[in-house]
């Protein structure tokens, strides 16, 4: 990156920092559709900028609810789990389980609630995730980070209570049979622990500056570190949808190559996108010194692979209807996406 664009950049992470009202626009989620193989555009009846901004409505109500009053929890402690939480992220981990649960018949509003636990694992996952210890990133949704906003110590303690809380809040308002809430309660644990996303976490630490690491090693990281939860995402809509066996497998195989996608974006965008569109500090990955596939096949390649995967998780629905449309948009979105 050349100087002229980091002191640029720096500039605006500066000033997105010093603003800590920014609300995002519903036009956020508005995108280019990249040139190349013109693609089938999403069903006639699925609006993709509609959905997501009624979904990332939803879900910021929803957060400022249940991180109000927590009962105990001193005001610094949920001061910065809503710092954390409601601060203007995507969604897309709410949004996906809202569109398998949707599928299958369940409608947005009573899937809230798993979508709501969803989004509270992941929010913990990035308060963790920035840590000077972890990537040391002061920019976040276009905030300070929870640990620059607060200190250290508050932010490892608003994380473990965010993952806590959010399975607390599932165990008691998903509100289905008890075997069901089981089943769904097992998919996010496993998601989110040694073998998802902490498991992830600890090889892209493992990988840092090691240019040794190989390219399967590197695929295996982001399916683990992004993909469980977004696989995870998926699945538990479709099981609370009552999906059966084979659709759940296919919506499982979508999804792990959609997690796949939506990492390789956030690494390209990591190369290719300004501070005050990414809401994050651009160019990190290549200063950190991490493992990418963008970092080793460089930016054009990894677009293409990018874009072959698309066409994959498309072609693992090929079993459904328009009820599948929004599944096919949003993969879509996860390439084109602007941030
Ligand atoms: C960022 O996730 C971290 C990754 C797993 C790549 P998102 O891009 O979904 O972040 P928000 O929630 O929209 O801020
Ligand atoms: C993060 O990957 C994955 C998580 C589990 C949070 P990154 O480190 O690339 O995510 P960003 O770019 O900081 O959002
Ligand atoms: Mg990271
Ligand atoms: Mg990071
Ligand atoms: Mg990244």
């Amino acid at each position: 990156m050349s100087k002229k664009k980091k002191d640029k950049d720096k500039k605006a992470g500066k000033a997105a920092a010093r603003d800590l009202e920014i609300v995002r626009p519903a036009q956020r989620w508005d995108f280019a559709v990249p040139d190349g193989p013109p693609s089938p555009p999403p069903g006639p009846t699925f609006n993709l900028n509609a959905e997501l901004t009624d979904c990332a409505n939803a879900i910021q109500l929803g957060l400022a609810s249940l991180l109000s009053d927590i009962p105990g929890a001193s005001e610094r402690l949920t001061d910065a789990m809503r710092h954390g939480a409601l601060n203007g992220g995507k969604r897309i981990r709410p949004f996906l389980v809202r569109l398998t649960a949707q599928m299958f018949g369940e409608s947005p509003l009573r899937s809230r609630a798993l979508q709501l636990g969803v989004e509270l694992i992941h929010c913990y996952s990035l308060i963790h995730d920035d840590l000077p210890a972890m990537d040391n990133d002061d920019l976040r949704r276009g905030r300070p980070t929870v640990h620059k906003a607060y200190d250290e110590a508050t932010a490892i303690l608003a994380g473990d209570a965010l993952l806590a809380h959010a399975f607390h809040w599932l165990a008691t308002r998903i509100g289905f049979s008890a075997e069901t809430n089981n089943r769904i309660l097992g998919e996010l644990a496993e998601a989110a622990g040694p073998s998802g996303m902490v498991g992830g976490q600890m090889r892209d630490m493992e990988a840092e500056a090691n240019e040794e690491t190989s390219l399967d090693d590197i695929a295996l990281m982001m399916n683990l570190k992004t993909g469980r939860l977004i696989r995870a995402s998926v699945r538990v809509g479709a099981i609370y949808g009552g999906a059966d066996d084979e659709s759940l497998e296919a919506v499982t195989r979508y999804a792990e190559i959609a997690g796949a996608v939506f990492q390789m974006a956030d690494d390209l965008l990591d190369f290719t996108a300004d501070t005050a569109t990414l809401g994050k500090t651009a160019g990190k990955d290549e200063a950190a010194g991490k493992q990418t596939l963008v970092s080793r096949l460089g930016v054009k390649t990894a677009q293409k692979r990018m874009d072959e995967l698309v066409e994959q998780a498309i072609a693992a629905l090929s079993r459904f209807g328009p009820e599948a449309d929004g599944l096919r948009a949003t993969v879509r979105y996860f390439a084109a996406r602007p941030n």
